[in-house]
């Protein structure tokens, strides 16, 4: 049998307060609707429809059907602008329905429901749940164990506000019976919106066998609609992911006080200290410890490299190599194996060879570095180049190269191997091989200017 799947996503979100719609807001780095796109697929829908508002980028739903809904008239309005993208479809598919801002449901929960729905030979089924707190979710209204309707918060009586048993806004129909029902609803309720939940109240009342399947497990939310609640969905979907991680051998000292995205790849015996905040395509070898407060963003780290108290941006980073404390490699970095990058150094767009080292207070930039060059205390390239500073100058460094505390090296220039500067140089012009540069000025010792001094005739 056919089946699709339609995720309700162009609401607006209002009581997010924010500029991006609500189901664009990231979890663990990746949009909320594409969690429960990810679990329709896992659980078997290969056709997903993503209804969308017209502002939004479609590129986060590439692999799936666009159908637009302009005006966000309500989740009935939004289901038949989705049920119009696949029309073609024979009257019997399968058709789940979605929200896009419910990220914790799995398809453990959507393989129960295709099962009950089945068997309980349905023309729609509804997925519900228990909960202690049912504010703002849609009761479901039941006379003697038999579902009546589903009624919103805002529409709801005393009585029916009590109940416990909520709507996830999550259902199966049979194609034909939600056409048809989709075809008569009215937006005659407390939001003025076609609400989808009307269509389950209409079939039940035209004899369509309508069936409930209750969740086996209850759920901390059922649907994002405030910050609170992104919050209550981030720190679930996080540990699920430290979870994972250390099943497959990560260390992770404090779980509640890491936060690693969904598609980071960590090899086993790599340590995580607290304060970690793992993000993006990162991938870091094994036997690394990485943290404490640290932050990654798509970066990747090669087996046995120490990282602490630092922050790396998409740089790429050897084996056995040591960065922080305090360190910040900015965007487009390349370390090689043995590298160090000490206290107090920033790094950008730099190549560093095998074995080099910046132990302290350094900013190299535009920077190509030989193996084996130590890198004085207070060294900095000035890759500045004309008044804007748009365009920046290299400095290359050959191998075995040893740069003297507190140089300044000017940028275009180019140290040779073997070469040495002297400490507190100046370098603004090729250095040769095997030489070495000395830059500043030559001291002068004033005898006895001091005593003068004191005396009024120095
Ligand atoms: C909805 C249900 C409620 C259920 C709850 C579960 C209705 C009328 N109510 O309420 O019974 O308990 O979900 O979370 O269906 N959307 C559109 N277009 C619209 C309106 C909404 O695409 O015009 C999308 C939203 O982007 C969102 C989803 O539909 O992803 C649900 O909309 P929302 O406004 O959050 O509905 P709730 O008030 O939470
Ligand atoms: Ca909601």
């Amino acid at each position: 049998m056919e089946k699709v799947a339609i995720v309700l996503a162009a609401g607006i979100g209002k009581r997010m307060h924010s500029k991006i719609p609500k189901v664009l807001h990231k979890i663990c780095g990746k949009e909320m609707a594409l969690y429960p796109i990810t679990a329709a697929k896992s659980a078997g829908f290969k056709r997903i429809v993503a209804v969308i508002s017209e502002n939004m980028d479609t590129e986060i739903f590439k692999e799936e059907i666009i159908a637009y809904q302009k005006v966000p008239l309500g989740t009935g309005d939004a289901a038949l602008k989705g049920l119009s993208a696949v029309k073609k479809l024979p009257d019997d598919t399968d058709v789940l329905i979605l929200t896009g801002d419910n990220p914790l449901i799995t398809a453990y929960d959507l393989n129960r429901l295709q099962q009950f729905h089945k068997e309980s030979k349905n023309s729609a089924t509804i997925l519900t749940g228990d909960t202690e707190n049912p504010n703002g979710l849609g009761r479901i209204v039941k006379e003697k164990g038999q579902f009546i309707k589903i009624v919103e918060e805002k529409d709801a009586n005393n009585t029916e506000k009590n109940i416990k048993e909520i709507n996830t806004g999550i259902y199966l129909f049979k194609k034909s019976a939600l056409e048809k029902s989709l075809g008569h609803l009215s937006n005659n309720n407390a939001q003025n919106e076609y609400y989808l939940t009307e269509t389950l109240s209409y079939l039940k009342n035209n004899n369509f066998k309508v069936g409930v399947l209750k969740m086996d497990r209850t759920l901390p939310i059922y649907g994002v609609n405030n910050r609170i609640e992104l919050s209550i969905a981030t720190d679930i979907i996080r540990k699920e992911i430290l979870n994972a991680l250390m099943i497959q051998g990560v260390t992770i000292i404090n779980p509640s006080a890491t936060s690693i995205d969904y598609c980071v790849e960590i090899g086993n015996d790599t340590v995580i200290y607290p304060g970690s905040v793992i993000q993006g395509d990162t991938r870091i070898g094994s036997g690394c410890e990485i943290g404490p407060n640290t932050r990654i963003i798509d970066a990747k780290i090669g087996n046995n490299t120490t990282v602490q108290f630092s922050v790396i941006l998409k740089s790429k980073i050897g084996e056995n190599c040591t960065i922080g404390p305090f360190s910040y490699i900015r965007r487009g970095n390349e370390l090689k194996n043995n590298v160090k990058i000490g206290t107090f150094v920033e790094l950008k767009k730099s190549l560093v060879n095998e074995n080099s080292k910046i132990p302290h207070l350094s900013y190299i930039g535009d920077a190509t570095i030989g193996k084996n060059v130590n890198i004085g205390a207070g060294t900095i390239t000035c890759n500045f180049s004309g008044l804007q500073g748009k365009k920046k100058n290299p400095t290359f460094i050959g191998d075995n190269v040893f740069i003297g505390s507190h140089n300044t090296l000017v940028a275009p220039v180019i140290i040779r191997n073997n070469a040495y500067t002297a400490a507190g140089s100046l370098i603004n012009k090729e250095v040769p091989e095997w030489a070495l540069a000395i830059g500043r000025a030559r001291q002068v010792n004033k005898e006895n200017w001091v005593k003068r001094r004191k005396k009024g005739n120095a």
